[in-house]
């Protein structure tokens, strides 16, 4: 059986959550609108026209909150910072309440010995960012980089742990090329001007950190699946390397200093030319500390000529037979294992962490209990594979697991639900899963 202390006593382990998905208090206290609150009162855009207004209501209920994490027996606490919460404009004039929040959740999480690592950037661009541009404008970098030195004079003292972005490639493809996500734009246009902004946003705000705030271990995220073709036909494999060049390349390579990846693809070749992008390589390098890996699941990617750009198309998990979560993703350890392995190959990366990973299932509260026997079993397979790549030499420094509580799951609504901790939406009662307990024994050994 697999113990927490089979990963060494200095291992940290955590859980995730983004301001977003749990705060609510959307429009309260000087928040100013970011772009979800905007995208999901645009109809049809979230399953059930769910909205995040209210959430899981933790701006008003963290120190409970903060409590479970304690009690599951989790040392780390990952939460992001609502950029429109603190800079209402996304730029310019400073709300002092949105300042005190987090001011007043850093101090709950030392005050009860939890570790706060804090996201920076979790996909919530003030809505004001936006109608000039949001990342597809060149401005972005100058209110990005306002917004990263007002966090660290304010709370440079108290958070050593930083994260700078959350899934560049998730929110820059959702939300800028296929518009299933806030602010819901699409076409290469947008997506390209996006990308370079974003990747320049990773590297400086990670300089400024480092000038900025003392002693910091400073991290970036990356989305990443093991790209597999679907055969071994040349049509497949090409295929599989260019999903793999934008989904598991795109942003980390340029962070390590290597520019932008093409994969032998002219898309990505001509963005480069068309954008000069060589010029700016230094501009976005940055020594990370440590890069945040994110992996739920693998993508089986077949030859497809009528698919513009990519000519690449996903063979679902539930069409090839194979076991998956109630997202549709494909549950395979081993391929969390191979993706470690791919990102450690890097020679510049000097440290991993696992900053998310988790799996949605149909919980429901009976008799009291939510008994997600499934979600064990992930955690379970998917750690084991973490220990193999660690007993490998793998230099990985902790794991956080997504999530703490059910929340907003983005163009999902309420209806994914990937908590340990299961939140009725109308009374906002939690209740810890089965696997919650789980994580608490796993913990204490
Ligand atoms: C990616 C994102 O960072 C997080 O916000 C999301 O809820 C989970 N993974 C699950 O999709």
């Amino acid at each position: 059986m697999i113990k927490a202390s089979d990963f060494g006593s200095d291992f940290l382990w955590g859980v995730a959550t983004a301001a977003p998905q749990i705060e609510g208090a959307a429009t309260l206290y000087g928040k100013g609108l970011s772009i979800w609150d905007t995208f999901s009162n645009r109809s049809g855009k979230i399953k059930n026209n769910h909205k995040l207004a209210i959430a899981c209501d933790f701006y008003h209920r963290y120190q409970q909150d903060i409590a479970l994490v304690k009690l599951l027996g989790f040392k780390v606490f990952r939460f992001s910072i609502s950029w429109a919460r603190i800079l209402p404009n996304g730029i310019g004039f400073v709300n002092q309440e949105g300042i005190r929040f987090y001011h007043n959740l850093i101090d709950e999480c030392l005050r009860q010995g939890i570790v706060p690592f804090v996201t920076l950037y979790h996909w919530d661009l003030p809505q004001a960012l936006e109608d000039e541009g949001g990342w597809t404008s060149f401005s972005i970098n100058t209110a990005f980089n306002n917004f990263v030195s007002l966090c660290a004079t304010e709370y440079g003292d108290k958070v050593k742990n930083w994260i700078i972005l959350n899934e560049p490639f998730g929110f820059t493809s959702l939300g800028y090329m296929l518009g299933i996500h806030a602010p819901g734009k699409t076409g290469l246009s947008n997506f390209f001007p996006a990308v370079l902004h974003t990747a320049l946003a990773q590297a400086e705000g990670g300089k400024i950190l480092r000038s900025e705030v003392s002693n910091a271990n400073i991290g970036t995220t990356y989305s990443c699946s093991e790209i597999l073709p679907y055969t071994q036909s040349d049509n497949d494999i090409l295929a599989a390397k260019r999903v793999d060049s934008l989904i598991n390349r795109l942003f980390v390579e340029p962070a390590l200093g290597l520019g932008f990846p093409t994969g032998n693809w002219d898309v990505l070749e001509k963005f480069q030319m068309e954008y000069g992008t060589w010029r700016l390589n230094e501009r976005m390098r940055f020594d990370f500390d440590f890069i945040g890996l994110q992996n739920y699941f693998p993508l089986t990617i077949k030859y497809n000529a009528f698919v513009p750009v990519i000519q690449a198309w996903e063979v679902k998990a539930k069409n090839r037979k194979k076991p998956h979560t109630a997202m549709g993703w494909e549950i395979n350890a081993n391929s969390f294992y191979n993706i470690i392995k791919q990102f450690a190959a890097y020679p510049a990366i000097k440290n991993l962490m696992i900053t998310e990973n988790g799996a949605a299932y149909h919980d429901k509260v009976i008799n009291g209990s939510v008994v997600d026997a499934e979600r064990i079993e992930y955690f379970k397979l998917y750690l084991e594979a973490l220990l193999k790549a660690k007993k490998e030499g793998v230099n990985i420094s902790g794991y956080m697991a997504w999530t703490l509580m059910d929340n907003f799951e983005w163009a999902e609504g309420f209806n994914a639900r990937f908590g340990l901790v299961h939140t009725d939406f109308k009374t906002l009662q939690r209740t810890i899963k089965y696997s919650g307990y789980w994580w608490q024994e796993f913990l204490k050994n």
